[in-house]
C-alpha cells in the first residue's frame, strides 16, 4: 500500500518558520521521519510539499484515482479552500487532516477547517510526531 503525505503552503519552511510554534524539525527531517516510519510499518510513502493550491489539488486527484490514503497538512488552505475540500471529498481510501500545532489553541481564524467535516480523522498539536501516528493508522487499518 502507498500512502500519500501532502504538505501545503509554507511547510517547506519548517525549522526556520516560527520554531516556537512548529518546532525545530526541518522539512528535510520531516521527509526522513515519514520515510523511516513507513519502512518500519512495511508501507510505501510519498512525501510532497507545494505552496500552490492547484498543484496540491492535482496530487489529491491522483491519490483519489489510485485509491491511496492521504495525510494532508494543508497549512492555511485548511481554513480557506473550498476547492481543496471538493478534491478531498473523492478520497475514498481515507484522509487524515494533520496540523503540527494545536490550531484550536491559536487565533480564531484557525479554528474553522473546510477539511475536518470530510476527513476520516484530525490530528492537531502533536508536532511532527503526528505524521508517524497517521501513517501507523493507515498501515494497520
Ligand atoms: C498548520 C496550521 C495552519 O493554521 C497554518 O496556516 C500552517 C500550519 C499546522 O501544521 O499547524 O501553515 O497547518
Amino acid at each position: 500500500m502507498k500512502i500519500q503525505v501532502i504538505n501545503g503552503p509554507n511547510l517547506g519552511r519548517l525549522g526556520k518558520r516560527q520554531p516556537e510554534v512548529y518546532g525545530s524539525t526541518t522539512y528535510a527531517d520531516l521527509v526522513v521521519l515519514c520515510e523511516r516510519a513507513a519502512a518500519e510499518l512495511g508501507v510505501e510513502v510519498q512525501v510532497r510539499q507545494s505552496d500552490l493550491e492547484g498543484e496540491l489539488i492535482g496530487w489529491i486527484h491522483a491519490a483519489a484515482d489510485a485509491k491511496e490514503p492521504v495525510i494532508l497538512n494543508a497549512g492555511a488552505l485548511t481554513h480557506t479552500s473550498i476547492a481543496l475540500r471538493d478534491a478531498c471529498k473523492e478520497l475514498d481510501a481515507g484522509l487524515i487532516e494533520l496540523h503540527i500545532s494545536n490550531v484550536h489553541a491559536r487565533e480564531e481564524f484557525r479554528h474553522h477547517s473546510y477539511l475536518s467535516g470530510i476527513a476520516t480523522a484530525v490530528i492537531a498539536g502533536l508536532g511532527v510526531a503526528g505524521y508517524p501516528l497517521a501513517l501507523r493508522y493507515f498501515a494497520e487499518r
